[in-house]
C-alpha cells in the first residue's frame, strides 16, 4: 500500500487508502479501473448501468430485444461478472457498487451487487431513502452520495429510524463534478451550500447536534492536486472521491478515444446542460452535444407525452424526459449516447467530465501515478 501521511480509512472492517475512485457509467469504471483502484488499497468502484456494452455475447442476446426485462437481466448478469473479474484483480481489495436510485433497475442490480460480494453501495442521482431496505439481510457498507447538509439530515433521520447509519457519505460538489449533478435546477449548481468548507462543517455540526459518532465524509467534485487533499482534510473530510482523473488512466475501461477526448478538452469546451433524468449534467462538448445543443430548445418544445417511446426499449431511467415526451427534461437517448462515448465514437458520443484540469495534462498515466500523486505528492513524469 502506498505511504501516505493521510489517515486511512476503516470501512466495515477493511481498512483503505482514503481516496474513492468514482463510479462512472456507462461502462467507463468496470471491473479493470475498479479492481486495478482497489490493488492499491483504495476504493475501486464499478458502476453498475448498462454494463452490457463490454460483453457481445450479452448485447448480441438483447440488443435486438425490445423487452426490458431481457436487456435487464443481461445486465445483471454483466454486474455479477464485473464483480467478479474485479475481484480476481484485487482479491482483497475493497471493491463498491455504484448506483442510481434515478434508473429503474436501481433495486435489482444492488441485490446483485449484494449477491455478487461487493464491499458497498455507492448511491447517487436521487435521495436512497429505502436503501437500507434494498441491502436487508446483507453485510455490506452503505454509501450515498449527497449535495448538501439538507439532504444528509433527511437521510439521517429516516435511516436512524430503521436503526441504520451510512458507512461513509459522499458530498459532491455540483459546481466540478462529472455526469449528472446533485442539484435540483441548473441555476442552482455554483450555490455556496454546496462549498467544502461551509458544507463539511455544516454536516459534522449535524453529527454533533444529532449526537451520533462523525460519520466518514468523503468530498468529490474537481479535485486535482495533492494540496487540494491536504486543505480538504483540514476542513473536516476524511476521504476525496474523484472521477475525470481515473476515467483517464491506463486502466480505465473506455476507449483510448474516449480517454484522450477529456484529457484534451479545454475550459470553453466543458459545459452543464438538462440531461434526460431532468438533471443538469456537465460534459465535453463534442460533435453530437453541440448539434444536440442547438436544437434542445426546439425538440423540448415538441415533446409530448402521445408521440413519446423508449427508443432504446432499455427503460433505463425511471423518469426519462424523451420516453416520456416530458420538455422539463433532455430529448435524446442518453444510453446511446453514453454507449457510442466509452467505446470511443468522438462523432456521436456523449463525453461526461468533470469542470477542472487534468492531474496529468499530456498523456494517459496508470492508476498508480494517480494516487501516488494524490496521497504523497510525488508526481511522475
Ligand atoms: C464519465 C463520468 C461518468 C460518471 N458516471 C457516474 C455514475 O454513473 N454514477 C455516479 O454516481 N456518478 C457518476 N459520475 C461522477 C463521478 O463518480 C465523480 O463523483 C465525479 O466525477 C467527481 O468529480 P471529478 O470528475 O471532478 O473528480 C461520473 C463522472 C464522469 C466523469
Amino acid at each position: 500500500m502506498i505511504k501516505t501521511s493521510f489517515p486511512l480509512l476503516t470501512i466495515r472492517g477493511k481498512t483503505v487508502l482514503p481516496v474513492f475512485q468514482g463510479g462512472m457509467g456507462v461502462g467507463v469504471s468496470a471491473h479493470k479501473l475498479a479492481g486495478s483502484v482497489a490493488k492499491q488499497g483504495a476504493v475501486g468502484t464499478i458502476a453498475s448501468i448498462d454494463l452490457r456494452v463490454h460483453y457481445p455475447d450479452l448485447l448480441a442476446s438483447s440488443n435486438k430485444s425490445r423487452d426490458p426485462e431481457v436487456i435487464e437481466e443481461c445486465n445483471l448478469q454483466a454486474l455479477d461478472r464485473e464483480i467478479k473479474a474485479a475481484r480476481t484483480i484485487a482479491p482483497d481489495g475493497f471493491i463498491a457498487v455504484n448506483t442510481m436510485k434515478a434508473v429503474a433497475s436501481h433495486a435489482k442490480l444492488v441485490r446483485q451487487a449484494c449477491e455478487s460480494g461487493a464491499d458497498a453501495i455507492v448511491m447517487g442521482a436521487g435521495l436512497p431513502l429505502d436503501l437500507p431496505e434494498m441491502t436487508d439481510g446483507y453485510d455490506i457498507a452503505l454509501i450515498p452520495i449527497l449535495a448538501d447538509a439538507r439532504g444528509v439530515k433527511v437521510l439521517l433521520k429516516r435511516w436512524m429510524r430503521k436503526g441504520v447509519k451510512p458507512d461513509a457519505i459522499i458530498l459532491e460538489n455540483p459546481k466540478y463534478a462529472g455526469g449528472h449533478l446533485g442539484a435540483t435546477r441548473p441555476e442552482e449548481i455554483g450555490h455556496e451550500r454546496y462549498d467544502f468548507a461551509p458544507l463539511l462543517a455544516g454536516v459534522n455540526k449535524l453529527f454533533d447536534d444529532l449526537e451520533i459518532e462523525r460519520i466518514p465524509l468523503i468530498v468529490a467534485g474537481g479535485i486535482n492536486s495533492f494540496e487540494s487533499l491536504q486543505e480538504l482534510f483540514e476542513l473536516g473530510a476524511s476521504g476525496v472521491q474523484l472521477g475525470t482523473a481515473f476515467a483517464v488512466t491506463e486502466e480505465g475501461d473506455a476507449d483510448d478515444v474516449f480517454k484522450q477526448t477529456l484529457i484534451d478538452a479545454k475550459a470553453e469546451d466543458i459545459v452543464t446542460f438538462l440531461s434526460t433524468a431532468g438533471l443538469p449534467a456537465r460534459a465535453v462538448k463534442t460533435p453530437w452535444l453541440n448539434k444536440y445543443l442547438k436544437r434542445e430548445d426546439r425538440l423540448r418544445a415538441l415533446a409530448a407525452p402521445e408521440r413519446a417511446k423508449c427508443a432504446g426499449w432499455a427503460e433505463c431511467l425511471s423518469h426519462c424526459g424523451f420516453r416520456d415526451g416530458n420538455p422539463d427534461a433532455g430529448q435524446f437517448c442518453i444510453l446511446k449516447q453514453l454507449e457510442a462515448a466509452v467505446k470511443g465514437d468522438y462523432e456521436k458520443g456523449l463525453f461526461f467530465r468533470g469542470s477542472e484540469p487534468m492531474i496529468f495534462k499530456d498523456k494517459i498515466h496508470p492508476v498508480y501515478d494517480v494516487l501516488e500523486y494524490l496521497l504523497t505528492g510525488n508526481k511522475a513524469a
